[in-house]
């Protein structure tokens, strides 16, 4: 019975209503974190070559930015700044007046229902560009793990609502859970950059936050793109040192490693679709190749499909512009 010709799946498929009953998989705008950059200076709103559409934004011009974020729908930004100075350890990362920490108190006055996730990370911070501090055979993971923290308890006081470690140290979690709950922020969540795989995909982000290692790569502490049960191990590791959201990136070549960590874990899941993946469908765009909205909507859902809950994208602002279209038609 069940087989052609009596069943055909394609009546499914016949208007947009029934398609739309029948979808598996929806993104929402509740999916979705908007990256933003915030820089020194006065009046700086710069475009971002590689990333079409994001700004180097001082902080007068971050109200502007956030609003729009927050009128889109979108309830979660993720911030990176760059700082006025680099030094060997990195030390703008946790001043207290340093660049994220105005910028969270500027965000939060804006808009206070928005959630405001950090990077805690160095690599925007140190001359050298790495994540952590070197010393003569690499960057050090224990002497860096007490800077992580730091960085962590700078933003959790200047008010952010979710740190998010991506240095790739082992041990970074436990170490900034510890601090933080040491120091009265027991209630800030950590979502963990758990499987952060070494990659070109990120380059067009290394121009924005300038943080192009000026020695050398990130191999000795990101990870193998050909690992996914190491992958496992990493995630297993974080939760266990108290991650609450756990972290893939990249996440289009990286589609199996999500659903392989949907299957395998039950706490919330977020895929970074970070600046390369953004970047190669927006120079596609511009040449006229592909049709820009649709392909980021394949990108998205795809991800979500994967297994991903959340999804930190460049596609953000746009998907959540058509998402908002759709709903008032
Ligand atoms: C900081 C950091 C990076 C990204 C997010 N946090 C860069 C890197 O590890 O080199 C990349 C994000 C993107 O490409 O959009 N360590």
């Amino acid at each position: 019975m069940s087989k052609f010709p009596n069943l055909r799946l394609r009546r499914m498929r016949r208007t947009d209503s029934i398609r739309n009953l029948t979808r598996e998989t929806s993104l929402s705008v509740d999916d979705l974190i908007c990256p933003v950059f915030v820089i020194h200076g006065q009046n700086v709103r710069e475009e971002i070559t590689p990333i079409p559409g994001y700004y180097h934004l001082s902080l007068d011009q971050l109200p502007r930015e956030i609003n729009e974020i927050a009128n889109l729908g979108i309830h979660a930004v993720l911030l990176f700044g760059l700082p006025d100075y680099k030094d060997p350890q990195g030390s703008g990362a946790y001043a207290s007046n340093g660049i994220i920490q105005n910028a969270i108190r500027v965000a939060k006055r804006e808009a206070p229902g928005l959630t405001v996730v950090t990077d805690v990370c160095l690599c925007e911070y140190t001359n050298h560009g790495h994540c952590g501090i070197l010393d003569d055979s690499g960057v050090n993971n224990d002497q860096t793990l007490g800077l992580l923290s730091r960085i962590a308890l700078s933003h959790g006081e200047a008010g952010a609502d979710i740190v998010a470690p991506s240095a790739m140290m082992d041990g970074q979690v436990g170490a900034i859970r510890a601090a933080l709950d040491k120091n009265n922020l027991s209630d800030l969540p950590i979502m963990a950059y758990s499987a952060k795989y070494a990659s070109s995909f990120y380059d067009p982000f290394r121009v924005a936050a300038d943080s192009t290692p000026i020695t050398g790569d990130r191999r000795s502490y990101q990870m193998d793109s050909g690992n996914v049960r190491e992958a496992m191990r990493e995630i297993r590791l974080d939760l266990e040192e108290g991650a609450d959201i756990i972290m893939i990136k990249p996440a289009l070549a990286y589609l199996d490693v999500i659903a392989r960590a949907r299957r395998e874990f039950e706490e919330p899941l977020c895929a970074y679709n970070v600046s390369g993946e953004y970047s190669m469908v927006k120079a596609a765009e511009h040449l006229g190749w592909i049709d820009g909205n649709h392909i980021a909507l394949e990108v998205l859902t795809g991800i979500k499909r994967a297994g991903a809950d959340i999804i930190i994208s460049y596609h953000a602002k746009e998907v959540a512009q058509m998402l908002q279209e759709a709903h008032s038609v």
